[in-house]
């Protein structure tokens, strides 16, 4: 029997991926990393390996590549290490690159989900974690949203692959009432890993928030644009619920636990969709003004136009991930800028 449970992680040399490759490690898991390396290197993968200190398993695969994905489940279960968990994180994720080529994002996104949720029934992996997204709410009409808002028209085709994403995991529980899925839907991530070896690395001019006001702060972009102070807020900036990745990583921790402790009850869950957020929202100035005070650093910003299609206000009602998942966000907003500029500050392009 095989007692230390071996979990894929596709997108684990991305951001949110290699955080929760950390976690996972650490609560006792073995890790085996999947990526095509569209939006990330090999930097991510060694830094995992160096704060796991174990040689943790990588494949260059793209997801929608089924023959490559059935190479992975088929090496690994050829190792003695049969995969009894995925967690799919693979995914383009740039809103307005989204715009841009719709297509694009369609066949990597979906298919890429299409052809795992193939690959995971022919090799009998019944437990999934999912990266969904807040977006799929659009602009809610309560806040904080909960889990049984509507999904409105998806803002963008981004957020349109995960409404579709998630709609293909519900449709293949039907002729699969073995499979098991926890959706997560992702408020803002933001930070790094405390000790500076792994964090977000965009390429190119950062469309988010934190990482372009890092940059900003190094002296590698311009003053930061706050896109819009005219809202309906109580300081005109939009608010968002940012959270610090290494509690989103350590959610992912509980998502899985969760499924494998149902399982061992021989329940059947089906699905079951949590919103990760900390519950409180910040404004837009507040973050910088957090930033400042925790830093010692000063912003350079300007006021500019509202942003298309940005939502005025959301933050989460995550008291269902409390409850269930026994997972709550434990680090402040001011601990997570703080990582974030600690990691701006080791990488190569801050110097
Ligand atoms: P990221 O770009 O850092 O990581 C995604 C990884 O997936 C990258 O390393 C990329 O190379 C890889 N990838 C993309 N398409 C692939 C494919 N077809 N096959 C194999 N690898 C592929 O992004 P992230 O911030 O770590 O996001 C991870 C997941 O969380 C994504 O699904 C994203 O949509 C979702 N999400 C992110 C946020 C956020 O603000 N960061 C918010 C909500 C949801
Ligand atoms: N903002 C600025 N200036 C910038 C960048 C952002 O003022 O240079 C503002 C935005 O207008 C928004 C807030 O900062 O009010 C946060 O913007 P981000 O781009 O960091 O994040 P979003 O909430 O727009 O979207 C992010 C991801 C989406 C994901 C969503 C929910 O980009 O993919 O969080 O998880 F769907």
């Amino acid at each position: 029997m095989q007692l230390i449970p071996s979990i894929l992680v596709t997108g684990g040399a991305g951001y949110i991926g290699s955080h929760t490759a950390v976690s996972l490690a650490k609560a006792g898991f073995r890790v085996v990393l999947l990526d095509n390396y569209s939006n990330s290197d090999v930097k991510a993968v060694h830094g995992v390996r160096s704060l796991i200190n174990a040689d943790v398993p990588f494949y260059e695969v793209d997801c929608r590549d089924k023959d490559a994905l059935i190479d992975v489940f088929r090496t690994e279960q050829e190792m003695g290490h049969e995969i009894k968990g995925v967690i799919h994180f693979a995914a383009l994720k740039s809103v307005g690159e989204s715009v841009e080529n719709p297509s694009l994002y369609e066949d990597n996104n979906i298919v890429g989900t299409e052809r795992l949720l193939e690959v995971m029934r022919e090799f009998d992996v019944e437990n999934l974690v999912f990266s969904s997204s807040c977006t799929v709410y659009g602009e809610p009409e309560v806040v904080p949203v909960d889990e049984n808002a509507p999904f409105l028209e998806a803002e963008s085709p981004y957020g349109f692959t995960k409404q579709a994403c998630e709609k293909l995991i519900v449709d293949h529980l039907k002729p699969n009432p073995e499979f098991n899925a926890v959706i997560l839907r992702y408020f803002n991530p933001i930070g790094a890993h405390p000790s500076a070896t792994i964090g977000e690395s965009p390429n190119g001019v950062p469309n988010n928030l934190i990482p372009y006001l890092c940059q900003s702060v190094a002296g590698i972009r311009g003053a930061l644009q706050v896109f819009g102070t005219d809202y309906p807020t109580p300081d005109g900036s939009c608010i968002r619920d940012y959270l610090h990745v290494m509690d989103l990583a350590e959610a992912h921790v509980s998502a899985l636990e969760y499924l494998f402790k149902d399982k061992l009850r021989g329940k059947d869950t089906g699905w079951r969709a949590y919103n990760l957020g900390t519950g409180k929202g910040a404004s837009v100035l507040e973050v910088i003004e957090a930033f400042e005070k925790v830093t010692g650093r000063s912003v350079p910003y300007s006021i500019a136009e509202r942003r298309e299609g940005d939502v005025v206000a959301i933050w989460a009602n995550a008291s269902r991930a409390k409850d269930e998942l026994g997972w709550e966000a434990k680090r402040s907003l001011e601990e997570a800028l703080n990582d974030s500029w600690k990691w701006q500050k080791k990488r190569p392009d801050s110097q």
